[in-house]
């Protein structure tokens, strides 16, 4: 499929902001705050910014303005093709994946893709709510919340495979570790298992340190046909799939694991022309640590059942390989959930250019982002790859 791209996709400028509680900041002065950081970085103009894709979920349902492209477009004073794009937590890679189809189509040279959410001003029962529009109806009406699906889905894989809580607290040690190196991470501390283990259940077996958190941040990306001024550090991304699969766990014939990343993966390794085994470094979405163990078998990383051992050796902590969520993933750096995809970009775009600071991976020539919407209706794979 690779081969069949009218442009290559490089990344010239990324940038996140703090994420976390952040009570003074909005949505349009932290989408700007990245959105120039980025620019500045790609040593492009505002002026060369022909589209821009908003990733972004509850601006809507939580803050009363759902015209985000428009938006954006006069915040930043420029009158160019701008959208916003809906896809749950998956809302930001989607966003990624329109920009990359938009320079790979010969449309546009220059295009600006942002991330951005605001969860922290409103109550948790009103977030929660707003979260459950990415679930199936008949999940909605039952009263069921993310935290309870994603609880089925662990007692799944525990009957399954014999994973334990320990083995899910495991997934939240490491994150934790990997966030205290990141000054951007919502919880930039380590925790220990005891911890994890002791913490106040949500939805058993689920815990409080089992969860991602609600957070609020942005993240910008600047892709362009061209490689830019800096062509010998540059990036590329050479894969883009996406995949969907049924809105509820009850139409689904197994829950321990993701048809849709499965398959979004399948299409991205092909398009890509890499194997599993290539990838140096991965942000997988770990919006219950559950889902990092099964993040790792969908993606191929290890085979079924065995992803619990192998992050319990450390496989996929610093030092090892594949090095899995060095941001800190959605569980310790934060879950915005329309920025999440785009900060993932943002961070292996770092680790692949080596100026991810002391979180850095050696060596990494190869990374993967992973962005799940909802349980797994939606999943987007991108695949980058360092010149
Ligand atoms: N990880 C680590 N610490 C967390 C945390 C998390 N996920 N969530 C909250 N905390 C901390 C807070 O900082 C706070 O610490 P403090 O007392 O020192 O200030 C404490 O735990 C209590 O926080 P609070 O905001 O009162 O928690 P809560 O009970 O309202 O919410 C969850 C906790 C887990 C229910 C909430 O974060 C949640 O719903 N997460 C899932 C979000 C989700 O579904 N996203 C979509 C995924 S598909």
């Amino acid at each position: 499929m690779a081969e069949k791209f009218k442009n290559k996709v490089f990344i010239l400028g990324a940038s996140t902001t703090k994420f976390g509680e952040l009570w003074s900041r909005s949505p349009r002065d932290l989408a700007k705050e990245c959105v120039f950081q980025a620019l500045e970085e790609s040593g492009l103009e505002l002026s060369d910014v022909e589209a821009i894709y908003v990733g972004n979920m509850l601006s809507g349902s939580l803050g009363g303005q759902d015209h985000l492209g428009a938006f954006f477009a006069e915040e930043l004073g420029i009158s160019v093709p701008a959208m916003k794009i809906e896809g749950a937590c998956a809302s930001g890679g989607l966003a990624m994946h329109a920009g990359f189809t938009a320079i790979t189509s010969g449309l546009y040279k220059n295009v600006l893709v942002v991330g951005v959410e605001k969860m922290t001003d409103y109550k948790p029962e009103e977030v929660a709510k707003a979260l459950m529009g990415a679930g199936a109806d008949s999940e909605r009406e039952a009263g069921a919340t993310f935290p309870s699906l994603y609880a089925m889905i662990a007692r799944s894989h525990m009957e399954k495979y014999g994973t334990t809580e320990k083995d899910m607290a495991e997934v939240a040690v490491k994150n934790h570790y990997h966030a205290s190196l990141n000054s951007h991470a919502q919880f930039p501390h380590p925790i220990t298992l005891e911890q994890v283990l002791k913490s106040s259940t949500v939805s058993s077996p689920l815990k409080l340190l089992d969860c991602s958190p609600i957070t609020d941040g942005a993240a910008a990306v600047v892709l362009s046909q061209e490689s830019g001024v800096r062509s010998q550090e540059s990036v590329n991304i050479i894969a883009s799939a996406v995949a969907t699969d049924t809105l509820g766990l009850a139409e689904r014939k197994d829950l321990t694991t993701l048809k849709s990343a499965v398959d979004a993966a399948k299409k991205a390794y092909q398009m890509a022309k890499v194997a599993a085994q290539d990838i140096d470094v991965a942000e997988v979405h770990d919006c219950f640590t559950i889902a990092e163990i099964i993040a790792m078998e969908d993606l191929g990383f290890f085979p079924k059942g065995k992803a619990a051992s192998a992050i319990r050796e450390g496989k996929t902590r610093l030092g090892g390989r594949p090095v899995v969520n060095t941001s800190g993933g959605l569980k310790a750096c934060g879950h915005p959930v329309g920025a999440t995809g785009v900060k993932q970009i943002v961070e292996i775009y770092r680790q692949l250019r080596g100026i991810a600071g002391k979180k850095q991976v050696k060596g990494a020539k190869l990374g993967l982002t992973h962005n799940v919407g909802g349980s797994g209706a939606t999943a987007v794979i991108h695949i980058l790859k360092s010149l």
